[in-house]
This record gives C-alpha cells, structure tokens and sequence, in this order.
C-alpha cells in the first residue's frame, strides 16, 4: 500500500517484509555490528517468533541476512543476547587448521529462550561463519528452572571475576536473576535484584552495563529492565536503575533505589545493549514501538521500527542524582547540505517556516531561551512566560508540534494533530519535565518517515514516538506565544538515506 512506501523509514531499519519486535544479539565482532531481532516472517504480527539478522558497519547501512533462528518443538526463539567467547572457555569451539576459512572468524555464540507455553529456557547456539548462520548445542537447554516465565538472558564476560555473567527475568516474579558460569554450560545462581521501581505485569529483557559517569573518571552500573503492560505512559516502557555491581550483586547508588524511565513518550521498548565495545562506547538500540498498538500501527506488509543506536552513560544532574543520557551516535556522516533558517531572534507571537524535503529524513538542532517577562496580550491577559512551539506540518492541515513552556519548563510533543492512525491507545501528546526555572532548552530531533526522537537538554530527557501522517510533513516553523524567544542555535540538515 502507498503508506507502507511513506512509513519506511530512509535511516532507521525496519524488516522488508513481516513483523519484527526485539533488537537482540546486538554484538560488535571488530568489523561487523550484529542486530538480530525477534522476527515473525509470515505475517505482519507478533507471534511464530524466529530470530531474523542484519548487519552494519556503521550501524545505519544495514545489510539483510538469513533467520538464524526458528521455531522448535522446544518452543519460539524468544530474545536474547550474543557473547564472543575469545578463549573458548565453553569448549564449543575446537580449533580449526589456520588453512579453514572459519579459522578466522571469531567465537560467536547466542543465548536465547526457548518459549513453549509452559517451559521456558536458556539455550545457545554457535557460529562459526561470522554470525551468518547458527547451529544450536546438544547440552541444550543450559538453565531451565521449570518456569513458564523466565526468559530474556543477557550475558558478558565479567574480567575481575574471570566469569559470565548472565542477568534474565523471572518475568512474573518481578525479578532479575544474576548467574554466573565458567563455560557457558553451568550456571550458578548468584542474586536477584527485585521489588524496585515499577512492576507491570511481565519484567522482561534487563540489562546491566558499566557507563561513564560524565564530567568524572568514574563509572557507574545501569539496570535497565522492561515492563510491559504498565507503563504509565501506557503498555510497555524501560526503566533503569543506577548503581554498582560488584561480580555478583547489583546494589543501587547510595542504597537509594531510584528509578528513572529511558523514555517520556512511549514507543521505546525492549532496549539493547551492544556487547564488547569498551565503556566509553556503550551503545544501545531499542524496539521503536509499544505492545498497546503494535499489530494495529497503519503499515500492511511490514510492521516493526528499531531506534537510531545511541551512546548511553549517566550524568549527575542539577538535583545531585544521576540521570541516564541518551545521545544518537553518528549522524554527522549523514548530513546533506543545512537548510537555510536565518533568524536568531523571535519576538512574541510570530511564526517563521522552512520548508523541507519530502520522504527524507530530517535532524533538527535547536537551542532556544524565553525571555523572562512576558508581554500583553491583545486580549488584555499578561499571563506568565510564554511558550515556544516547533509545528512540522503539511497543506493537509496536519500538525506535529514539539513545545516548551517557559513557565512549567516542560517539554511536550504533541502528535494527536496527525490523521493517519487512530486508536484509543495511541497517546496523542507526552510531557517531560526539564530543570525548573531555567527558560532555556536545547533538542536534537529526527524526524524520519514514521518516526521521532527527540533528545533533549543534551540527551537527559529523550522522546521516541511513532507518528502518521496522512502525508509527509514538508515544513516546520517556529512560533512564540507572549514571550520573545533567542535563537542561540539552529540547524536543520536533510539526511541521506541508508537502507533501500
Ligand atoms: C519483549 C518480549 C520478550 C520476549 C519477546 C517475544 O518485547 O515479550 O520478553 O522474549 O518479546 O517476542
């Protein structure tokens, strides 16, 4: 239909055909950055889970590989991670003669849960041609505990303690459970981290990585679970937890379990964490969707959108607790020539509009401060600090409108303007709230095709929404309400399209 062609997005990927949900395996061997996910080749809906794979070495070029994954008896492939096993410490991966081709290619192996309806395991499975294709172990599965609702592992190699760590949900209990193993075969129980921060109904897919503190030599240790449904947003959502890890539990920063959420929308789910880039690397890329309205979103061939890859450390905020950071990694390369917005300067109540390139991605960056006072209106109400309002829009009348209100010093994004989704679950507009009274905001958007992310104030606020509109958005302009806004920087760029 012409609106799978207009949702596609030029720079995020998406699956040609099917239903794709979790980013998982997400592994950098060197050369290639790996991203499987949970695919669904049949149908443009979840379920009959297989693990479908692509791979990058930008992490925007993504080149189409084979399933590597496929339903059994045993049950679905249901999400998991990848590990590079370097000294074969599983035993799985016997030397090669140096003249075997697959003598070169590293240890790749993938861990992963076997979903029957009423078992659910951890199993793995091995490469040796590079992660095109995998063969699963005989010792399959490695940890069964006879639950129906234990799944999602994540696993690294943990150097101080010379071991793997394995994190997985018991996803009904509302618990992460630690495991260590010398081989990748045995694991031992080591701890769980439960009844903190919101429970949903299902934990699934934690996450535990070392991150910089910024500004700092430090690092500190982020627990990022998922929940779903029960998000306050609505559906699905990832928290996270900052603390430390000491090879064997995970105990929160200053014995306060603060939780924060990754997203002020909705539509980012399932988050993962690339293995073996160093700590000031770390990368992530999510499932840009939500389970509320997943299967309904207006696509007829294709369903299922992963984020941009985004670097991720934490930040000590204005109030002294630390924030997760989210920045989008490498769009520079992308960038086709800046679109001209020559005004620095915007009185109250005046609009400036740029137009814009259809069916092409778009960044926008934008620092922008209110001026204190506001001033009359015509009406004769004075009101307090005004707000300032980005609109993408079309001659359709449709709108998409990112905000701040200098007042409240909150950011919002309001996509209920757009005509070309509705269900009752598809929250029209979310709100974040930024460091009160500063009237000051910084963002960094991309706009492209069915989605936007917005990073705000330098990356502590972040926003992934998928948003429809009846026809591409061709311009966006910039407003005051009674307040005069200063433009200290302005950049729109068009972005060169990285998938077909
Ligand atoms: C998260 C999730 C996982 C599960 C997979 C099934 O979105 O529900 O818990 O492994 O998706 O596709």
């Amino acid at each position: 239909s012409p609106q799978d062609y207009q949702y596609r997005p030029s720079i995020h990927f998406s699956p040609s055909v099917g239903f794709m949900n979790d980013p998982n395996g997400l592994i950098y061997d060197g050369e290639f950055f790996h991203l499987y996910y949970q695919y669904n080749p049949i149908a443009p809906y979840a379920g009959y889970v297989h693990w479908g794979s692509a791979k990058s070495k930008d992490l925007y070029s993504w080149e189409d590989g084979p399933i590597v994954l496929k339903p059994t008896t045993a049950g679905e492939a249901f999400s998991g991670c990848a590990i590079i096993d370097h000294d074969n410490t599983s035993g799985l991966f016997p030397a090669l003669p140096a003249t075997d081709p697959r003598s070169k290619e590293p240890n790749l192996a993938i861990v992963y849960t076997r979903a029957a309806p009423k078992l659910q395991t951890q199993d793995i499975a091995i490469s040796r041609d590079g992660g095109t294709t995998y063969t699963e172990i005989s010792a399959n599965p490695v940890l069964d505990i006879h639950s129906n609702s234990f799944r999602d592992p994540k696993v690294f190699f943990h150097a101080p303690s010379g071991r793997w760590i394995m994190t997985v949900v018991q996803s009904r209990l509302h618990k992460v459970s630690f495991y260590g193993s010398f081989n990748l075969k045995d694991w031992m129980h080591l701890s769980d981290f439960e009844s903190a921060g919101l429970f949903g109904v299902d934990y699934e897919c934690p996450n535990l990585i070392e991150v910089q503190l910024e500004g700092t030599n430090e690092t500190r240790w982020l627990m990022l679970i998922s929940i779903n449904p029960g998000a306050p947003q609505g559906g699905s959502t990832t928290q996270y937890f900052v603390g430390f890890f000491d090879g064997e539990r995970f105990t929160a920063e200053d014995a306060h379990t603060v939780f924060g959420l990754t997203d002020f929308c909705k539509d980012s789910y399932a988050l993962q964490c690339y293995e073996n880039l160093s700590i000031s690397q770390a990368t992530m890329i999510a499932w840009l969707g939500n389970w509320q309205y997943c299967e309904q979103v207006p696509h007829s061939t294709w369903r299922g959108v992963m984020t941009l890859p985004r670097h991720i450390s934490v930040r000590r905020d204005t109030d002294g607790w630390i924030r997760l950071v989210q920045r989008p990694i490498g769009l520079e390369n992308l960038r086709l020539s800046q679109i001209p917005t020559p005004f620095h300067h915007l009185p109250a109540l005046t609009t400036q509009t740029v137009a814009l390139p259809k069916n092409q991605a778009i960044e926008l960056i934008i620092k922008a401060s209110l001026e204190p006072r506001s001033q009359m209106l015509p009406d004769g109400t004075s009101g307090r600090a005004g707000r300032f309002t980005i609109d993408f829009s079309n001659a359709q009348g449709e709108k998409l409108t990112i905000g701040f209100d200098g007042f409240s010093c909150q950011l919002w994004v309001e996509r209920g303007g757009l005509k070309g989704f509705m269900d009752p679950f598809f929250t029209r507009e979310f709100s974040a709230a930024l460091t009160p009274d500063v009237r000051e905001f910084s963002l960094r958007l991309v706009y492209d095709a069915c989605t936007l992310e917005l990073y705000v104030n330098d990356g502590i606020a972040v926003g992934t929404a998928l948003v429809f509109p009846q026809e591409p958005l061709d311009r966006v302009s910039f407003s005051t309400t009674n307040t005069a806004a200063n433009i200290q920087q302005l950049e729109v760029y068009p972005l060169r399209a990285t998938m077909p």
